[in-house]
């Protein structure tokens, strides 16, 4: 009898039992890991595993043996197939892998990383008919549970970020995949809990990113959810400091430290101006209002960061009243 044609879904995982065999098989996989401080339990987990290397560039043959699954392995991301030479070869070679997973647990993707140094130290699947990054959120599969028993979620940038708090005990942690956050990620995320809390690195790109962040979430946010900021020092990030520090003191950073996105707000922009001075509190004003209007989902809360930005600019209600909003 005819066997069916294979699906991209089916090829997808037979790439991820093919890495997760090779993990087992490879030393220096297995010495990163656990260089890394990665539990063999958290490795089964999330499904981590190896990618070899390899002199013929195509480890991945052993799964692909007829024209089919060649099609299908290109369309998934995991070979390329030059087009001048008809060459293939995989595209993910000599690196640790992460598996990303879909809402059913289907695997629809990767991320991988040098063992060591080297460019770029991750390389992801690109899109596919099945993955779309700016939707997916690693490690959601994991931490559903928890998050709706919390009633939180962590957003972080990275796969190990992800890995290493889970294995801490913070299961209420995803990643964005790479840096940017989407609006599609914020929609999901207010969706998932109504405290959603972004983690980013404490270094200039993670900076950059949590702005980005609030300028996503502003349109989106609605009273009655909470959008917070944890800012971590700048050498850090997430999986760094949950090793040096432990679960405890990263959630009471989050307890404690983590800034309102209210807060957040007025803060950065006070910084841009002299509150000193009245021109500053003018152009603390006059540049403040465009993000105000953004609110637009969550009046109560918007009206209050006014109070707050009136407080800030010295204006008083009467004086905010004859007021209107630049444009
Ligand atoms: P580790 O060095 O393994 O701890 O990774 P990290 O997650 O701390 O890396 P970093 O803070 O530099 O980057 C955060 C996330 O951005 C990573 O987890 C990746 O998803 C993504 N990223 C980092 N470097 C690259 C890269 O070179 N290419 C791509 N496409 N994504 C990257
Ligand atoms: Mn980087
Ligand atoms: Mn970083
Ligand atoms: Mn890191
Ligand atoms: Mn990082």
């Amino acid at each position: 009898a005819e066997k069916a044609a294979p699906g991209i879904f089916e090829v997808l995982k037979a790439a991820f039992d093919f890495y997760r065999a090779a993990l087992k098989k490879s030393p220096e996989a297995i010495a990163y890991f656990r260089k890394r401080g990665v539990e063999g339990k958290t490795a089964a987990r999330f499904g981590l595993g190896y990618a070899p290397g390899g002199d013929d560039w195509q480890a991945l043959k052993v799964i692909y043996p007829d024209y089919d699954w060649n099609k299908l392995l290109t369309e998934a991301g995991l070979v390329i197939e030059k087009e001048d030479t008809k060459r293939r070869y995989d595209r993910f070679r000599d690196r640790v892998m992460f598996p990303i997973f879909n809402q059913r647990g289907a695997v629809i993707g990767f991320g991988g990383r040098v063992l060591g140094q080297g460019e770029p130290k991750y390389l992801n699947s690109p899109e596919t008919p099945v993955f779309e990054k700016g939707r997916e959120l690693y490690g959601l599969t994991q931490a559903r549970a928890v998050i709706r028993e919390r009633n939180r979620v962590l957003v972080t940038e990275g796969y190990m970020d992800v890995v290493m708090l889970h294995q801490h005990g913070v299961e209420y942690a995803v990643a964005s995949l790479g840096t940017a956050c989407t609006p599609e990620h914020v929609k999901k995320l207010l969706k998932l809990a109504d405290e959603v809390v972004f983690g980013f690195d404490g270094d200039k790109a993670g900076r950059r990113a949590a702005w980005r962040a609030l300028e996503n979430a502003m349109p989106l946010v609605r009273d009655g959810k909470e959008v917070r900021f944890l800012f971590l020092p700048p050498e850090h990030d997430p999986d760094s400091y949950v090793q040096e520090f432990g679960r405890e003191a990263f959630e009471r950073l989050i307890d404690e430290e983590a800034l309102p996105l209210s807060q957040y707000l007025l803060r950065e922009l006070s910084l841009q101006v002299d509150l000193t001075a009245e021109e500053g509190r003018a152009k603390l004003w006059h540049i403040a209002h465009p993000y105000l209007d953004q609110l637009q989902e969550a009046p109560v809360l918007r009206l209050l960061v006014q109070k707050r930005l009136g407080e800030l600019c010295q204006l008083s209600q009467a004086d905010m009243s004859q007021l209107q909003a630049p444009r």
